[in-house]
């Protein structure tokens, strides 16, 4: 049904596949990702209002789905994937954890053995609510780093993924204060970030950025040693005779 069903290769320990897809790519696929989704989540479809907001639930679930299905080896439409008490999706029968993100268009799902791992996406713009974003979510020690980079859209936006890769991966969401802990770069460029709860360390946590093209900041998050990130590009096929 889906021709460009990847195959990844087995997840290694320490390994962290992340696959990358533009939504508007996928546009003319959307009655065939529909077609795999299950009845509870066509249920979830039609309570969304926005048309866009369906576009984009159906693609991001197909592509979830079609990227579990090579992963699982089983047909997109059979995978089951409950959530937890806390609203993170999860196989009961596999030990592959994995976790989406999208936003502004862009979608992200991470694949690997690490039982805890999150992923985050966020499109960067002129956010407005910037200085109210940060009273709300970020500790002191977050504000401190970017009341020294005035101006930087992108150091927010990398620390909000850094944060929100976090959050994911331990899966609890608004449950877990984002205020009462910082996520900081280790050096002196954030391409990897430290956990600390007030000034202690959190040892056992890898978070490190990702580069998914200009205009998006990601991260990505595992409990325990993360050794290697594979990131891969999903495409559409052209089907010949197809839009
Ligand atoms: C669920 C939550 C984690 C997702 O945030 P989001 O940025 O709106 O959405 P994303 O696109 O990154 O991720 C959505 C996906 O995460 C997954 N998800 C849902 N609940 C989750 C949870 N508790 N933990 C991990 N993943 C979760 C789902 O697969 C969901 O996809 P779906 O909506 O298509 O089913 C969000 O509700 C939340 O609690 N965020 C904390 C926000 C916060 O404090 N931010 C401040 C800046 S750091």
């Amino acid at each position: 049904m889906f021709p460009e069903q990847p195959s990844p290769p087995p997840l290694a320990p320490g390994q962290i596949q992340v696959w990358v897809a533009n939504l508007s790519d996928w546009k003319n696929r959307l009655a065939e990702f529909r077609a795999v989704l299950t009845p509870l989540e066509l249920k979830r479809l039609d309570r969304y209002k926005i048309q866009e907001k369906k576009q984009e639930f159906t693609l991001s679930r197909g592509l979830l789905r079609l990227l579990l299905s090579a992963y699982l080896k089983r047909e997109p439409s059979k995978l089951e994937f409950p959530v937890s008490p806390d609203g993170k999706p999860y196989l009961q029968d596999s030990s592959i954890s994995f976790n989406i993100s999208h936003s502004g268009g862009l979608f992200l799902a991470g694949f690997s053995l690490f039982q805890n791992m999150g992923v985050d996406v966020q499109e960067v713009y002129p956010i407005t609510a910037r200085p109210q974003v940060i009273q709300s979510y970020f500790s002191d020690a977050e504000k401190e780093y970017l009341e020294k980079r005035p101006g930087g859209l992108d150091a927010f936006f990398s620390l909000w993924t850094a944060k929100e890769s976090y959050l994911k991966a331990r899966g609890k969401g608004f449950r877990l204060s984002s205020k009462d802990f910082s996520a900081l770069p280790e050096g002196t460029s954030p391409e990897s970030y430290m956990i600390y709860y007030r000034s202690e360390c959190v040892q056992g946590w890898s978070i490190a950025a990702l580069e998914v093209g200009v205009g998006y900041k990601a991260a990505v998050a595992a409990e325990g040693q993360v050794r290697e990130i594979q990131l891969s590009y999903l495409q559409p096929v052209s089907i010949p005779g197809g839009e």
